[in-house]
């Protein structure tokens, strides 16, 4: 509070409409990295929000094609809110040159999917006969003609789904694993797409496992692959995924990760779903798992975001909302990822496939999209997605000084307050006001004399202005570090929670014992840094110089 700046009256009504309209200009590429962040040709960050969209299975056509339009699914990724995908392929497309001209009806012919034929006939007339190559290409300017941008993932080296741990695709060496063949095919594809200005970035390769699987051989071929990725199209992120099935990075060295010819490139990977704890969140305590598995995430990849950019290339839920270890992962998983501010791909967009594990026509409710491709599966859950898609930080983002936004995972809102005649709310995060959380635990809106109290248990919290009394205090509390704890003036211990109507409240806390029976989400808030431009602050703030609210007497009480 101290250093706070009064403005003129005029100043502060014209500031919400500049910053407001100030939003975010499509990205000129090439891309590259300034220590963890990815950022454009003028130094602005760029924050990677993709949807995996699948062309890896054995008709090696990008998923979908048989429901709707190309142009359709295109205009749609980016009416979604996503500025990328991440567009997976197998090895096999580009070094085996008899499958790679085989026909799209050709190769849907050879799999006996005439419905599939039929359906491409009927959204793609113009793809049916174009080779599986150029498909692929024709998908990637699509996406361009849609200002999206693509990462080239190789997904696996034979076409089908992925990943066995002994499948013979996990490591080099495996059975469909030669490394030289790999580099050859990196080498192709990263030459096909020289010039091809959407292709921003290449993951190597997929979910590195297997009994095979060694750090030697890992930075081996890595280098390898990155070095020859990079001379044949030096426009591109090169994209490398750790052990494990891309969970594990805890091997690198934080100063000089690999040894490479070329800088300001290279992008760590990282996978993250429930089912990689297995069932650790459905048996166990929520606010428990969710600070064990972001210690270990810590330990395993999140370190490297103190120098290198991490996109966490898949991670996703069944988006009909029924399976409870997914449930109470992506509330967890939301408040990380607002506050690391990470890129990410969610898995996936695909709302059915062509042809998976012997299924023809298989649903996939890891999807955003529906079976027929033509709606949201879920759009309230689809929400939460979106709230992850703009940056909080990072450079050329920084239109006003640092701030905290009160975030809701549960929801992907936000703690608002408009107006100040009603109690706070959840809404928009790109409506927030700047809040501030003091070093003695105040949780104040920045520049005004307010701070949020707690009233009584069941009862919205309010915005006072003397924030010196145990009911402006917050302790973040619990092994998630996601509860906002405080105690009224008449001694009730309470968190911070949100009613059916999403007005703030504050209620007894849940789920601090070890009970794994309990959901504590409607009470977990993370407290994110941004930088991003405000809306609503300085309206409020030029409420307050209306009110003209004691100027001096009471800045004591928020500053001490
Ligand atoms: C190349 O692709 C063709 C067509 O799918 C297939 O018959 C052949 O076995 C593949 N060759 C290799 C070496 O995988
Ligand atoms: C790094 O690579 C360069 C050439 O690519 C090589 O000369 C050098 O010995 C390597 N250094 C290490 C530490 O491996
Ligand atoms: C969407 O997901 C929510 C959980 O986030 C669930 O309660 C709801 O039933 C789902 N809706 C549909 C249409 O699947
Ligand atoms: C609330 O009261 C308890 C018990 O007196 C105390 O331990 C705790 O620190 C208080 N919480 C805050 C946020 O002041």
């Amino acid at each position: 509070m101290v250093g706070r700046r009064r403005r003129s009256i005029i100043l502060p009504l014209l500031l919400p409409l500049l910053i407001c309209l100030s939003s975010l200009s499509a990205a000129a590429s090439p891309l590259s990295t300034s220590s963890r962040w990815i950022v454009d040709g003028s130094g602005r960050r760029v924050k990677l929000a993709c949807a995996n969209w699948v062309s890896h299975l054995e008709p090696v056509v990008a998923e979908g094609l048989s429901k709707q339009p190309l142009g359709a699914i295109s205009a749609r990724i980016a009416s979604l809110g996503f500025n990328c995908v991440r567009l997976t392929w197998p090895l096999f497309l580009a070094t085996n040159d008899s499958l790679a001209s085989l026909t799209v009806r050709q190769s849907f012919q050879g799999l006996g999917l005439a419905d599939a034929i039929s359906g491409i006939q009927a959204n793609n007339p113009d793809i049916l006969d174009l080779s599986l190559i150029e498909t692929f290409q024709a998908v990637v300017s699509s996406l361009g003609d849609n200002d999206v941008m693509v990462i080239l993932d190789n997904h696996l080296t034979k076409p089908g789904w992925c990943c066995g741990y002994s499948d013979g695709n996990g490591f080099f060496g495996d059975q469909y694993f030669d490394p030289d063949l790999w580099i050859h095919g990196l080498t192709r594809m990263a030459t096909l797409f020289r010039g091809v200005g959407n292709v921003v970035g290449m993951s190597l390769r997929n979910e590195l496992r297997g009994a095979r699987q060694n750090v030697k051989d890992w930075y081996k071929y890595m280098q390898r692959g990155a070095e020859a990725v990079h001379a044949s199209n030096p426009d591109v992120l090169v994209i490398l995924s750790g052990l494990s099935y891309d969970k594990d990075l805890s091997f690198l060295n934080l100063d000089r990760p690999l040894n490479l010819s070329f800088s300001g490139k290279l992008v760590f990977e990282l996978h993250w779903y429930a089912f990689s704890d297995g069932s650790a969140w459905a048996s166990g305590n929520p606010n428990r798992v969710c600070g064990q598995v972001v210690g270990n995430l810590n330990r395993l990849s999140f370190f490297l975001l103190q120098r290198w950019p991490l996109l966490v290339s898949e991670f996703g839920v069944d988006q009909r909302g029924t399976n409870a270890n997914d449930n109470r992962y992506l509330s967890c998983f939301a408040g990380v990822a607002a506050d690391l501010d990470f890129d990410w791909a969610l898995w996936t967009l695909v709302g059915s496939y062509y042809l998976r594990e012997g299924v023809v026509g298989m649903i996939e409710y890891y999807g955003a999209l529906d079976e027929n491709w033509a709606e949201l599966r879920n759009s309230s859950l689809f929400q939460r997605f979106r709230a992850l898609q703009p940056p909080l930080k990072g450079p050329g983002l920084s239109e006003t000084t640092p701030h905290k936004v009160i975030f809701h995972p549960a929801t992907g809102l936000c703690v608002l307050r408009k107006s100040l005649l009603e109690p706070m709310k959840l809404g928009p995060c790109t409506e927030s006001e700047a809040w501030n959380y003091t070093p003695q635990k105040v949780l104040s809106l920045k520049a005004t004399y307010f701070c949020i109290q707690a009233v009584e248990v069941g009862k919205p919290a309010k915005l006072g202005i003397i924030c010196t009394g145990s009911n402006s205090k917050w302790d973040i509390i619990s092994e998630s570090k996601m509860h906002l704890s405080s105690n009224t003036s008449n001694g009730a211990s309470v968190c911070l929670d949100v009613d059916s109507d999403n007005t703030i409240v504050t209620s007894s806390c849940k789920c601090l014992s070890r009970d794994s029976k309990c959901d504590p989400s409607s009470q977990w808030f993370k407290l994110v840094e941004s930088t991003r431009s405000l809306c609503a602050t300085r309206t409020f703030d030029l409420l307050n110089s209306i009110l003209d609210l004691p100027r001096k007497g009471l800045v004591g009480f928020l500053s001490s």
